[in-house]
């Protein structure tokens, strides 16, 4: 085995940091090269051999000073048909493009309808909609709605293979509330580069009977927030780094919306954000450099009951913040993360948990126009009543694992009957970062270590941060599809420990109805295997 070097797409300026071996209590000073030696038995072992012990690169990633000088790019909203049977039918085409991030200089990507990124679709409860997905790539990808409740063979997960040059279209009724959601591919052990590159894109949800006054002038009032993290070689070229660091790529660069050094004019006297972590790896600590109140309005699966006024609220990789802030005329503000709380991970600063990120400057106009006062309530967010459970399930994930197995696409790890209400009892036991992301449903935290969820997290969520060595029970009704042959996911939205095994596959059945033993990939009629 030799040492692959990461170096060369590293800030000069990182800088060692003491490595805490989290369950052994042992403390060591790692240099940088044996720090990569590690990295390389992570990648050469690929995981049996794992064990907490291997620390993450211990280093932090210098991010990179920016300057807010360009226009905050807008993704378009898309485009939409309603066909004979009034189904709303959207168009996207997966394919490879150049993108001018900076300097002039041409970064080959991939994006929906265009270079990188992908329009915002956007539909009503009650709507039926279909997306015609064209991949136009030289490789197989899948597309997966992210927080959406539909149909298992809609869902774009591992087993709704698109073959190059094919086209899948999924249709399904949208029921569920307001949200901001998206959609990302999900191939098989291969999604955290087909999102790198920049496969993403934001999949709003209106409900016209519940629609409290908030700002929702899109791309005015209402601001499509995507952030990443990148790392750019010296050929301006994307890179996932050399190695295979824990957790994923930290990337000292940041863009929103694919633009670096953001700025968005303001002209209103508040504003929505809508932040997508569309990060592989990192979470952030999102709110203001001048710490500034603002109001979180919404999460992963809708609005919150009420306003949650806070400076802060914690977003891992696939999560979703609706927040608004109010503005003075003619100020400046930045979002921005700053430290990211991270519980119980040994060697914080490898995750970003030093990091302060800027994000995106916000420019106040001299004259803003008058905003609606926030409502005092949003939405009714009842509690699922815990007595409503009838099944518990315990997962522990450690390394690359969910209790003890990696992802086998032709396993089914379990079977939940349809109607039913269910805790799942989720436990981090590596001192790294890990988070949970459920398909299908939405879900409500009910308790972390037997106390009651903080604000941010009292509302309906799809993925949530694991601090390690906590106990996440989460409750959630599995409603309306069942399909013994095709499964939903269950996995750590830091997609390479996704690829790496870190997932799981539960189908939903009705009553007495029984799971198919084994599970086979087809292309949702198109191609396939
Ligand atoms: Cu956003 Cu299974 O993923
Ligand atoms: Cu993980």
């Amino acid at each position: 085995m030799h040492p692959i070097d990461t170096t060369p797409h590293l800030p000069a300026n990182r800088r060692g940091h003491d490595l805490r071996l989290g369950l052994t209590g042992r403390r060591a000073t790692m240099t940088r090269r044996r720090a990569s030696v590690v990295m390389a038995v992570l990648a050469v072992v690929g995981g049996t051999v794992l064990t907490a012990c291997d620390g993450p690169d211990t280093t932090a990633v210098a991010i990179e000073d920016v300057e807010f000088t360009t226009p905050l790019a807008i993704p378009p909203l898309a485009e939409s048909r309603i066909a004979s049977d009034g189904t709303r039918v959207f168009e996207l085409t997966a394919q490879e493009g150049t993108t001018v991030f900076r300097d002039g200089v041409g970064t080959s990507t991939w994006g929906f309808n265009g270079s990188y990124l992908g329009p915002t679709l956007r539909a009503e409860r009650g709507e039926r909609v279909a997306v015609e997905v064209t991949n136009a790539l030289d490789e197989r990808t899948t597309v997966h709605w992210h927080g959406m409740h539909l149909p298992p063979e809609m869902d774009g997960g591992p087993h709704q293979v698109i073959e190059p040059g094919e086209m899948w279209r999924p249709t399904w009724l949208v029921d569920q509330p307001a949200a901001t959601l998206w959609y990302h591919p999900h191939p098989h052990g291969e999604t955290e580069r087909h999102v790198y590159r920049g496969l993403a894109g934001l999949f709003l949800l209106e409900d016209p009977a519940v629609s409290p006054e908030l700002p929702r002038e899109y791309g005015v009032d209402d601001i499509p927030v995507v952030v990443q993290d990148k790392e750019f070689d010296d050929d301006g070229q994307l890179t996932l780094g050399t190695g295979r660091q824990e957790p994923g790529l930290m990337g000292s660069t940041i863009m929103v919306n694919g633009t670096i050094g953001a700025y968005q004019k303001v002209t209103t006297e508040r504003v929505r954000l809508r932040v997508l972590n569309a990060s592989t790896a990192r979470t952030y600590n999102i709110g203001f450099d001048d710490d500034r109140v603002f109001a979180l309005v919404g999460t992963d699966g809708g609005l919150l009951a009420g306003p949650h006024e806070t400076t802060r609220v914690r977003l891992s990789p696939g999560e979703r913040a609706e927040l608004v802030v109010a503005v003075e005329p003619g100020e400046t503000t930045t979002l921005n993360s700053d430290s990211p709380a991270l519980g119980r991970v040994a060697a914080p600063a490898a995750y970003g948990g030093e990091d302060v990120v800027p994000i995106l400057e916000l420019r106040a106009a001299q004259s803003l126009a008058p905003s609606p006062e926030l409502p005092e309530k949003l939405a009714d967010v009842p509690r699922i009543p815990e007595s409503e459970a009838t099944v518990t399930r315990d997962f522990q994930v450690a390394v690359r694992m969910i209790n003890g197995r990696r992802m086998d696409p032709e396993r089914i790890d379990e079977v939940v009957t349809v109607g039913a209400t269910e805790i799942w009892e989720v436990e981090s036991i590596d001192p790294f970062t890990h988070n949970v992301h459920i398909h299908d449903v939405q879900f409500q935290v009910l308790d972390i270590d037997g106390e009651a969820p903080p604000p941010e997290l009292a509302g309906w969520k799809d993925t949530v941060y694991l601090e390690p060595r906590r106990d996440y029970r989460l409750i959630m009704r599995f409603e309306d599809y069942t399909d013994p042959d095709s499964p939903y996911m269950y996995h750590c939205h830091l997609l390479r420990h996704e690829d790496e095994g870190l997932m799981g596959q539960f189908v939903v059945v009705g009553a007495g109805q029984e799971a198919a033993s084994s599970v086979v990939t087809d292309g949702g009629g198109h191609g396939g295997h």
